[in-house]
């Protein structure tokens, strides 16, 4: 048996590749550098999508399918009370997904792919005791996601690098959430069930959920020259840090340097942040020196959220909706290896070995 699944392969996929050797990512024949920062979500989300629905349409109409979608779901924002106001945003805007009706057509996959985008901010600003705002069908998802969490449209810069961070995200191999989408749609439940499976594996802290707490990590060493001592303490603790590590990566993570590179755009185009990428890059470097330190025989590298708590703060989001952001771009994937799986796959269902105690044999 292989602990925690660790080098089985448990689906074939032309969706996307993981070389944790050379540090490739892969998506539908393209390079991570080729599309991060340069490919809108939307396109990105029609290159996963292709050959997985009929009668995808072209890429114009896609996007006015996706910002009348985000119209669509908008109204679920109603349902928005006291009790989901009180779970956490990513528990919220579960909860609002759990609403839209489970299908496996394109208008199923589009209001899906829509949601996160438009309840995330709903979400948020209800936390910040304000009223939803109502999507425009005729902006870029992550410009209107933006103008949904803030109020007003955002720059060309900060929506390019939402746009860029929902690319860069949107599909990684066979990662938990994945899995777990994946497991779901082979039952036939339907591509809602399996963005909900989705999105529930996404918010444990292994997983998406890591980049919240970066902050929290980030604003307790408060001053480069404290990060050593309070990365030895933790670890002495037994924490992990988070941003570091990963299952699939022994070399650095990809995606880091392509959001690492989307924040340095966007603070070089808003005049912010130098301060704060100059003393994030001091605590990345120190928690590498002190885990090569401690862990000689395990190449443990920064992974995508240690500059993803970077970008989405530099966007203004809260770190406590780090991971609604993560499902934006997450879900494209979800979605693709749902199609996927129930084009070609059987249903998923290992075996376990039992370890328990042998039944009594009665008197
Ligand atoms: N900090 C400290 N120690 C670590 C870290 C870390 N971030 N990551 C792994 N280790 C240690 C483990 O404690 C373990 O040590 P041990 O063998 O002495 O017990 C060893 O490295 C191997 O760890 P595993 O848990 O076997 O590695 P696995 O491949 O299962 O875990 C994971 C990968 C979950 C990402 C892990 O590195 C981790 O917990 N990182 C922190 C959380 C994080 O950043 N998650 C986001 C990942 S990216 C994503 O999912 C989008």
């Amino acid at each position: 048996m292989s602990d925690g699944l660790e080098g089985v392969i448990a689906a074939d996929t032309v969706l996307s590749e993981v070389d944790g050797e050379a540090g490739r990512l892969v998506i539908r024949g393209r390079s991570l550098d080729d599309l991060s920062g340069h490919a809108r979500f939307e396109e990105v989300a029609v290159l996963l999508f292709d050959g997985f629905f009929e009668n995808l349409p072209d890429q114009a109409a896609f996007d006015a399918a996706l910002g009348a979608a985000r119209v669509q779901v908008f109204e679920q924002t109603r349902a928005l009370d006291s009790v989901l106001n009180a779970l956490s945003p990513i528990e919220a805007v579960r909860a609002l997904m759990a609403r839209l009706p489970d299908g496996d057509d394109l208008p199923t996959a589009l209001r899906l792919l829509a949601a996160p985008a438009v309840f995330a901010p709903a979400v948020i600003r209800a936390g910040q005791g304000l009223a939803p705002i109502a999507p425009d069908a005729g902006l870029t998802q992550a410009a209107d996601m933006l103008r949904m969490t803030k109020g007003h449209t955002p720059t060309p810069a900060e929506a390019g690098a939402l746009d860029a961070y929902l690319v860069t995200v949107c599909d990684h191999g066979l990662n938990a959430s994945t899995f777990a989408a994946r497991v779901v749609a082979s039952t036939r439940a339907g591509l809602t069930s399996a963005a909900l499976a989705g999105i529930s594996a996404l918010k444990g802290p292994l997983h998406g959920g890591a980049p919240g707490p970066i902050i929290e990590m980030l604003d307790q060493i408060g001053r480069p020259d404290q990060a050593r001592a309070w990365i030895e303490a933790a670890l002495d603790r037994g924490e992990r840090l988070m941003g570091f590590g990963h299952r699939i990566y022994r070399v650095r993570d990809p995606r880091a340097d392509a959001l690492k590179r989307a924040v340095r755009i966007l603070g070089e185009e808003s005049g912010a942040l130098p301060g704060r990428l100059a003393f994030a890059e001091a605590v990345e470097q120190a928690a590498l020196d002190i885990l090569k330190a401690r862990k000689p025989d395990r190449s443990l590298q920064t992974n995508v959220e240690f500059y993803t708590a970077l970008l989405l703060e530099s966007l203004a989001f809260p770190a406590d909706a780090f991971t609604c952001v993560f499902a934006t771009g997450r879900m494209a994937g979800w979605i693709a290896h749902a199609r996927e799986q129930v084009a070609g796959g059987r249903l998923i269902r290992p075996q376990s070995r039992y370890v328990g105690p042998e039944p009594r044999i009665a008197a």
